[in-house]
């Protein structure tokens, strides 16, 4: 398909408005210099990424096209065929914890001991909590737990407690409401307690709002029972070398950060969140775990942490990331959460597969033969020709696609 086929396959599929069609192919009519020097310092301009969809995802028995902004080549594809093989064993089942996330007060210099302070703080909670709540309507606090930390740090700052906000953020990711709500409870944890609250904040380590996935490989399609057995020598080396699992992890999140990026996620906020968990048992490891199910096919999951919303932040302002979630059609952070993670094990699937087989190089250089061909100088349909000559001569270097461009442009002068 060309864009505009594309465009009108979205238009039916995700019922995209006239409006939501100009907004993909003109973004700039509707996000200008002025709106970016309104979200930013300092702006002097934007820079462009490219938005794709990736095909055939089923998850939890529903059809999703999935829009991806990512600038790296293969993704997409890969994304799309590791979704067609997972198709035809049901697609990808996924389940979202509610959206429960983590606002922390750090309290310090206590003139009581710990534990009576501990004490103090628990037997205020009701009011706490009212406190908390007072300040904004979509988002509740629901309960707190408090916490002994010891510094263990070089500086030797002592012993220090963290009052743990439980907040449920509903379909917002919740950053601000949580931010808010720390500070609100502050002053009161000071005065109950006599101690200097330092830091009122979100915690982006968000373990009580994990998204799981998973999903079954035919093993005929991903190349037979050798394939699966290299990719469980894969899986193996990415689970048990932390050099390798953090690569591995990196092809996870090239699926779940382009989705997150598309629609207006907090990206930093994902991966930070997603890099802690995979260390979760103190050694850094593979978020996805593989295994070979008794018929031979390939069983995969995945599990993480996702703090991601569909209402508030830049989601509800940003007219590409609401045509994009509009794509999607996911209503809750849930949904969003569990198409992330599906896109994350699919990424991850398809790098280890083809890592396991041809390696990624030829695929890759493949697609990336149409960079090297315009960075030598080629325009429209030359790009093509001169990215076709170079794979085909398995010769993808920039010099080379200067010389075929210099010896066609010869031949039509
Ligand atoms: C490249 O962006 C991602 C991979 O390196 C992931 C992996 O090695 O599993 C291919």
């Amino acid at each position: 398909m060309n864009q505009q086929q594309r465009l009108h396959y979205l238009k039916r599929t995700a019922a995209l408005s006239d409006q939501d069609i100009k907004i993909i192919q003109d973004p700039l009519s509707v996000f200008n210099f002025d709106d970016a020097n309104r979200m930013i310092e300092n702006a002097i301009g934007m820079i462009v990424l490219p938005l794709g969809i990736a095909t055939n995802f089923v998850i939890n028995g529903k059809e999703y096209v999935l829009p991806m902004a990512i600038e790296e080549p293969s993704v997409i594809a890969a994304s799309s065929k590791a979704a067609k093989i997972a198709k035809i064993k049901g697609g990808f089942t996924a389940e979202a914890d509610r959206s429960l996330m983590i606002g922390q007060v750090q309290l310090v210099s206590l003139p009581i001991s710990v534990e009576a302070a501990k004490e103090r703080i628990q037997a205020n909670k009701e009011h706490l909590l009212h406190l908390a709540n007072s300040k904004t309507k979509t988002v509740t606090a629901k309960d707190f737990e408090v916490r002994r930390i010891h510094d263990k740090s070089q500086n030797k700052m002592g012993e220090m407690l963290v009052v743990e906000l439980i907040i449920d953020t509903q379909d917002a990711m919740g950053a601000n409401a949580i931010n808010t709500m720390c500070e609100t409870i502050a002053p009161g944890i000071e005065e109950l307690t006599g101690g200097k609250a330092i830091l009122k904040i979100l915690s982006n380590y968000a373990t009580r709002r994990l998204v799981k996935c998973k999903a079954i490989f035919d093993k005929n399609e991903l190349g037979g029972d050798q394939i699966v057995k290299r990719i469980l020598y894969a899986y193996a080396f990415a689970y048990s070398d932390t050099y390798r699992a953090v690569t591995h992890n990196k092809g996870i999140m090239n699926g779940i950060d382009a989705v997150a990026l598309a629609t207006g996620q907090d990206f930093r906020a994902i991966e930070a969140g997603a890099h802690a968990y995979a260390a979760r048992d103190g050694t850094y490891r593979s978020l996805t775990r593989w295994h070979k199910t008794k018929d031979g096919d390939l069983a995969g999951e995945i599990e993480l942490p996702m703090a991601v919303g569909t209402v508030g932040g830049i989601a509800s302002v940003h007219p590409i990331a609401k045509v994009a979630l509009k794509i999607l059609g996911v209503k809750t952070s849930q949904d969003l959460a569990m198409v992330l993670s599906a896109s994350g094990l699919a990424q991850n699937l398809a790098a280890i597969r083809a890592l396991a087989s041809e390696g990624i190089q030829r695929g890759h250089m493949k697609l990336h033969a149409r960079n090297i061909a315009a960075m030598a100088g080629a325009e429209g349909d030359l790009i093509y020709v001169v990215a076709n000559r170079i794979v085909k001569e398995n010769n993808i270097n920039i010099n080379r696609a200067k010389e075929i461009l210099k010896s066609l442009s010869s031949k039509t002068k």
